[in-house]
């Protein structure tokens, strides 16, 4: 698993130098505007505590492996509540038709966002546990550059707003190591755990398509808060 966990490592800061979290890092833009592709985590936000749930999670079991990623997934399957919480501290609650949230949720703009949790549940189906591992790792890994991100910008905010954002904030950041959590010790775990060839070349397969799927993500989204101005300057309360 060294291995992996090296490719993980170096997609990761890689991951990092997107213009995507460039964006987000430019102070001369509004921090909410920085955040107005909020919307579009939609489909990955409630997607992502499904994945965990129903895909990953897989009980009872004696595998040790499988265990270890039960665990992590109680932590993971329920942040969305946090997200939902977030949309309305942003003002980006919109009340509209259900029929216009869900062609917004299954439109065009959410199209790459909506592939990230479908395409990783393709690639873990019915794969061994170990390959599994190495898609939460991967997963973790842009996880954690993402809300090192979002916790700055949501820092900012909360100086102007006085509000406490949990999906796009420090709590959130905290939470999420940048590995699988519930188990001490995982980092070491995790090294010592030996590969085959064959589990090697499927564990780096789910890796690389880890990093794509996020990354086009990234890229839909930035495109997304170019395209949606946020016309009312904050206030501060
Ligand atoms: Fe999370």
């Amino acid at each position: 698993m060294k291995e992996v966990l090296a490719l993980v490592e170096k997609r990761k800061q890689e991951f990092a130098q997107l213009p995507f979290f460039r964006f987000m890092q430019d102070k001369t833009i509004d921090p909410r505007q920085r955040l107005a592709w909020a919307p579009c985590v939609a489909p990955f936000a409630i997607g992502f505590g499904q994945l965990n749930r129903f895909d990953f999670r897989k009980e009872p079991t004696d595998e040790p492996i499988q265990k270890l990623i039960n665990r992590h997934t109680y932590e993971d399957d329920y942040h969305w509540l946090w997200f939902l919480e977030d949309l309305e501290k942003l003002g980006l609650n919109h009340l509209m038709k259900f029929s216009d949230a869900m062609r917004f949720y299954w439109g065009e703009e959410t199209y790459k966002t909506r592939q990230v949790c479908h395409q990783i549940a393709l690639y873990t189906f019915r794969s061994e546990p170990v390959v599994v591992l190495a898609a939460i790792e991967a997963i973790e890994a842009t996880g954690n550059v993402a809300l090192a991100v979002t916790a700055q910008v949501a820092q900012e905010l909360e100086q102007i707003t006085r509000q406490k954002y949990r999906y796009f904030g420090e709590d959130h950041f905290c939470v999420e190591t940048g590995h699988t959590t519930g188990t001490d010790d995982i980092e070491k775990l995790l090294e010592s755990i030996q590969l085959t060839q064959k589990q090697r070349a499927k564990a780096f397969e789910v890796v690389e398509k880890v990093f794509e799927v996020f990354t086009e993500a990234t890229h839909e989204m930035r495109a997304y808060a170019e395209k949606h101005p946020i016309v009312q300057p904050l206030k501060a309360s």
